[in-house]
């Protein structure tokens, strides 16, 4: 990517970043010269996110942060501030597209098939996880009136879907959540967005292979070997006017734009990074 950004006074924080796309995102603030904190479960991997965050040339660490605990985002915060002494941009990208633990969706319509314990987990990760972190830290950019917000949603948040009705759900409730966000934050100079990636390719596609080749999916992908095949075609198949998947790097590019000066009258806005498909 060859767009510069100077974000050399700014700290980021981003949860979900030891791995995906919250990784490459903060990996591109680092790039841009932000100090990064790295909100995450995984704190092997958080770490090994922060030492190539570190390797670029900025400040970065790793914190143990689950967004499905408000103590934990709480302890998090006190260690961001302790580290960095401010936030100024809060990228609320932590999620999940199934149920933590299981290989697939383990569902066939209809909806009613479909345990409320499922919904009630998903709605915990992608909803709630997100205004458990906007709580935790909101407060800081507010304070100093100044600051950027991004939550990452899904296109899926957008259509319908009845293979995984309530990730759809979930990320459709955290699109008009982040919209109520950027009204209360107008006042405080606080900018308030979302990104809603299209098919980028990370772990949470790691077992695409096996979910593709249930009949109900049909012939379209009877010639992949591999997940990532996999979700090429289904970009494809589905009809991206650009006819291909998103990259990590190229999908981080938006929450940086959006973090910067050239945005700043963009609030309350969903940007979908899917190759145009939602149009
Ligand atoms: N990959 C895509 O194509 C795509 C498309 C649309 C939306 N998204 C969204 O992007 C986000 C991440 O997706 P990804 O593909 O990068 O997945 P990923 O599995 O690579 O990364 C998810 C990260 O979140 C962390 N995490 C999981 N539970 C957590 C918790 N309780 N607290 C804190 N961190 C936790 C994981 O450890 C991991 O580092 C999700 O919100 C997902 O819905 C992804």
């Amino acid at each position: 990517m060859n767009v510069k950004y100077d974000f050399s006074d700014k700290t980021a924080v981003v949860t979900g970043a030891a791995s995906g796309i919250g990784e490459g995102i903060a990996l591109a603030f680092a790039e841009s010269g932000a100090s990064v904190a790295i909100l995450d479960i995984n704190m092997e991997k958080g770490q090994e996110t922060a030492a190539a965050c570190e390797k670029l040339g900025v400040k970065a660490k790793a914190f143990l942060a689950d967004i499905t605990s408000e103590e934990s985002l709480q302890s998090a915060r006190e260690g961001v501030l302790e580290t960095f002494g401010t936030v100024d941009f809060l990228i609320s990208h932590a999620g999940v597209a199934k149920v933590p633990g299981l290989k697939t969706n383990p569902f066939t319509p209809p909806i009613k098939n479909l345990p409320l314990e499922h919904w009630e987990i998903l709605m915990d990760y992608n909803l709630f996880g997100a205004v458990r972190v906007t709580n935790a830290f909101l407060d800081i950019l507010k304070d100093k009136k100044d600051g950027k917000v991004v939550y990452t949603a899904s296109v899926a948040g957008l259509k319908a879907g009845s293979k995984k009705p309530h990730y759809h759900a979930a990320k459709s409730a955290l699109i008009n959540f982040a919209k109520s966000v950027a009204q209360e934050c107008g006042p405080f100079n606080v900018n308030v967005n979302v990104v809603n990636p299209g098919w980028v390719y990370t772990p949470i596609y790691e077992n695409l292979i096996d979910v593709v080749k249930n009949p109900a999916w049909g012939d379209a992908y009877k010639d992949c070997k591999t997940s990532q095949e996999a979700l090429d075609v289904m970009a494809k198949s589905l009809g991206t006017f650009l006819q291909r998947s998103q990259s990590v790097e190229s999908t981080a590019q938006a929450y940086l734009w959006l973090c910067s000066d050239g945005a700043r009258e963009l609030t309350g806005q969903t940007i979908n990074v899917d190759s145009g498909w939602i149009v």
